[in-house]
């Protein structure tokens, strides 16, 4: 694969140290037949560890069937002090989504990671709990700016976020949407879109693009393919001078966005993306690491890391391609992680010396992986030994 993370600057406030706290459920409310919407009480002595930018997403962490299971879902709203507020759309067989659309109530508790990740605007990176800095910040800064996103299914929820947040705060920012699905029930906040529009008509468009739904306009139906998205880039989108685009969805169409915006000249650095899933179910069960083949007659990699100020070691067959986190779960059950999968960026770690080779990144800027910065998810060992920081 050779989807690169955004090279966009990671502000400070993006990256912070994951722990879980467990926060209770205000409301359950569901969106569409395969989604519900979950609004989380944060308590008003907890609000700075819960600051958050719109774009911005949780890890969440449960016990299913008497199994530990982590995932991360995107925040939906913009700014609302005192609460968190997600959307889940039901994975068909998914563990967490299945468990979240039929079972999840008011009233029961989750954990709840920090908020964290990139996918956020450079016109309107500010805080959550003080709206009126996103006001003040935003509308100097995003003076008449042109915004254009692409999602498809749950791929809406950061995007929702950023738009309301957006528009509240700019008085000439423009938003742009192209939101792909199945057909107009999957359509998830189709209400709040609609609301956008009603109060925002000048500013806030979208364009429904639905695969097994005959639209009047022919570019609107079917999916999106290159054919398709060179005609909607031309003939539906008013894409002249866009500041800044916004693709979150599955891998192929957010490739298929990025090589052609790339084919067209746009900055990378002008393109944020988000993936939810690279496609690959293999994550660590639970708090235990994954038990390993031993092979005691042969070689092992030791690893050293440090998480909270204290140092581990553990060691690791060489021939079972262990990666570090799976390693360290071994030794402690509180070391980071959600998705396993190399995109969502919880298990980050600074290497301090040794060799190793990280599979996939879909997390980590530019300026993180110049600094060491790894994601232990994907990172196996190659030298005799490995230190790494989670702390750093
Ligand atoms: C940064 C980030 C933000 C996200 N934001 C959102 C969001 O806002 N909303 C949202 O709905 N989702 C979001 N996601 C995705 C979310 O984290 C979950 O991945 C998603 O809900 C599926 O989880 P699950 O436990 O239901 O499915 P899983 O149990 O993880 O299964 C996923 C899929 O794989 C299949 N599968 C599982 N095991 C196997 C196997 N052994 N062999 C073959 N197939 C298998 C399942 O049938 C299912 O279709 C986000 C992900 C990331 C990384
Ligand atoms: S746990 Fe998500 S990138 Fe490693």
């Amino acid at each position: 694969m050779t989807l690169e993370s955004p090279a966009a600057e990671a502000a400070p406030s993006t990256r912070r140290r994951a722990s879980f706290t467990p926060l209770p459920v205000k409301e359950v409310r569901r969106l569409t037949a395969d989604s519900v919407e979950v609004t989380f009480e944060v308590p008003e002595h907890l609000v700075d560890d819960f600051d958050y930018a719109p774009g911005q997403y949780v890890a969440l962490r449960a016990q299913i069937d008497g199994h530990e299971v982590r995932r991360s879902y995107s925040i939906c709203t913009e700014p609302v002090p005192g609460e968190i507020r997600i959307a889940v759309k039901r994975d068909l067989g998914g563990v967490f989504s299945t468990w979240a659309n039929d079972q999840l109530k008011p009233g029961d508790v989750v954990d709840v990671m920090n908020p964290s990740g990139t996918f956020v605007s450079k016109m309107a990176l500010t805080s959550m709990n003080r709206p009126e800095a996103l006001a003040e910040d935003a509308v100097a800064r995003n003076a008449g700016a042109q915004l254009v996103a692409f999602a498809a299914g749950s791929g809406i929820t950061p995007i929702m976020a950023i738009a309301r947040s957006v528009l509240s705060a700019s008085p000439d920012t423009t938003f742009e949407l192209v939101y792909a699905n199945r057909s107009a029930a999957d359509v998830m906040f189709a209400e709040e879109l609609g609301d956008l529009k009603d109060r925002y008509p000048t500013r806030f468009v979208v364009h429904h693009v639905l695969s097994r739904e005959q639209r009047l306009n022919p570019l609107l139906t079917g999916r999106i393919d290159a054919e398709k998205l060179t005609a909607l880039l031309d003939q539906v989108l008013r894409t002249e001078r866009t500041d800044e685009w916004f693709l979150c969805g599955p891998f192929e169409l957010v490739q298929l966005v990025r090589d052609e915006l790339a084919s067209r000249d746009v900055p990378a650095e002008d393109v944020r993306f988000e993936l939810f899933t690279t496609g690959r179910p293999d994550r660590p069960s639970g708090q235990q690491g994954r038990r390993v083949q031993d092979d005691a007659s042969g070689p092992v990699r030791r690893i050293e890391f440090t998480l909270d100020g204290l140092t581990g070691n553990v060691e690791s067959p060489a021939a079972s391609g262990e990666t570090v986190l799976n390693a360290a779960l071994r030794q402690r059950s509180d070391v980071p992680f959600a998705c396993a999968g190399g995109v969502c960026g919880t298990c980050r770690a600074q290497v301090v010396s040794g060799d190793f080779e990280m599979e996939e990144n879909y997390a980590l800027e530019t300026d993180e992986l110049e600094r060491g910065f790894v994601l232990t998810c994907q990172t196996r060992p190659t030298s005799d030994l490995l230190v790494v920081n989670y702390d750093a």
